[in-house]
């Protein structure tokens, strides 16, 4: 598909919230684009600002000031629309809300309502977003039910969330989520709360249905093993910005940026005797209104120095493969340092 215009673009995107105890810069600066029918991973530990970069996407964060541009291209021919000028609470984004774009969160039980009963759920879903006779949305809730993969859909339809597993109810909020054929599905890390069987069916599940729908998918997780999984693209974030971005398997060979090299020697390897397991990244992602000035990640970057008091560049390694470093930049000249391989 010869398709110049990503479905959706993220530009500068800021996020903050005021809070009484300060200004909690959660997004600082944050870029990408997402291909049609591709899927683009956000990876970075707890508190770096995947889940806030993704609601902000739906503008589910209605409490804070957002800031860049988020454009959104149904068609290719269309003209895109700037989510972030959207009221967030506007009859705009709730059209866009579950029909062009869907979410799915980590935890299903939190998602879903405990006092009807799923196929209900699924049923409103569809009667939302879709003009439907009662049998045809039965139908279709059924079929959804059907391929994420729930045995004997039709049974199940009058349970309710509590009587299925973790698992199971992760697949009905997949369905939900898919019912209305959305052209985005925002997944953030959708199987965190899984054991590790059930986290591979549902990660296979997304990736069939993806390709199967057309879709394109946005995974956010914490876990580099997850990305390699799933994702074409990948951002990395670190404390509210991006530390690289690139395709998958030049990130995974080629990575730059200190951060990116430090999620992946955490990686657990099964082949890799235990004692070489612990390289997890010493300290903790601090909390955004203790970020330290220049570098975010300089009190636990190995390579720090001097100059990474003052705000690094964003250096270009290869066709979309950046990262947000001065290592690269040669201290006496200013010049870039890395060689850019096209
Ligand atoms: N509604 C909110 N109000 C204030 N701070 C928030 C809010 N939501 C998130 N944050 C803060 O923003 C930062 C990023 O959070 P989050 O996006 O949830 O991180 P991640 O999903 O990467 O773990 C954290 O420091 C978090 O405490
Ligand atoms: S800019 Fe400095 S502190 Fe930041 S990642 Fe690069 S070397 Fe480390
Ligand atoms: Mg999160």
């Amino acid at each position: 598909m010869s398709d110049t215009h990503p479905i959706l673009e993220v530009l500068d995107l800021h996020v903050h919230f005021k809070m009484l105890a300060g200004m909690v810069r959660a997004v600082d600066g944050v870029s990408f684009a997402i291909e049609r029918g591709r899927c683009l991973g956000i990876v970075g530990e707890s508190g770096c600002g995947k889940s806030v970069t993704a609601r902000s996407i739906l503008r589910l964060l209605p409490s804070s000031q957002t800031s860049g541009q988020i454009l959104y291209r149904s068609d290719t021919d269309n003209q895109p629309v700037d989510l972030v000028s959207l009221d967030p609470k506007g009859n705009a984004i709730r059209a866009i809300r579950g029909r062009d774009i869907a979410m799915i969160f980590q935890e299903p039980m939190t998602s879903l309502t405990p006092v009807y009963t799923i196929g209900e759920q699924i049923l409103e879903s569809i009667r939302q977003h879709q003009t439907l006779s009662e049998d045809e949305a039965y139908e279709l809730a059924v079929s959804m039910l059907n391929k994420v993969g729930i045995p004997d859909a039709e049974r199940r339809f009058g349970d309710y969330p509590h009587q299925m597993s973790g698992g199971m109810r992760q697949r009905v909020m997949i369905a939900i989520a898919l019912s209305c054929q959305p052209r985005i599905l925002i997944a953030d890390e959708p199987t965190t709360a899984l054991d590790v069987t059930i986290q591979a069916q549902i990660l296979r599940l997304i990736r069939s249905l993806q390709r199967d729908l057309d879709m394109s998918v946005i995974m956010i997780t914490h876990d580099l093993a997850v990305i390699a999984q799933l994702a074409d693209f990948v951002v990395v974030m670190y404390l509210g910005q991006m530390a690289e971005q690139a395709p998958v398997v030049e990130l995974f060979q080629n990575p730059k940026h200190p951060y990116t090299q430090a999620l992946l020697r955490s990686i657990v390897r099964p082949d890799t005797p235990s004692r070489e397991q612990l390289h997890s990244i010493s300290g903790s992602v601090p909390d955004p209104r203790n970020a330290p000035s220049g570098c975010r990640f300089r009190n636990r970057c190995p390579s720090a120095h001097d100059r990474c008091v003052q705000d690094p560049p964003v250096v270009t390694f290869g066709p979309r493969h950046t990262a947000t470093c001065w290592l690269y930049v040669d201290e006496e000249t200013g010049t870039e340092t890395a060689v850019f391989r096209s």
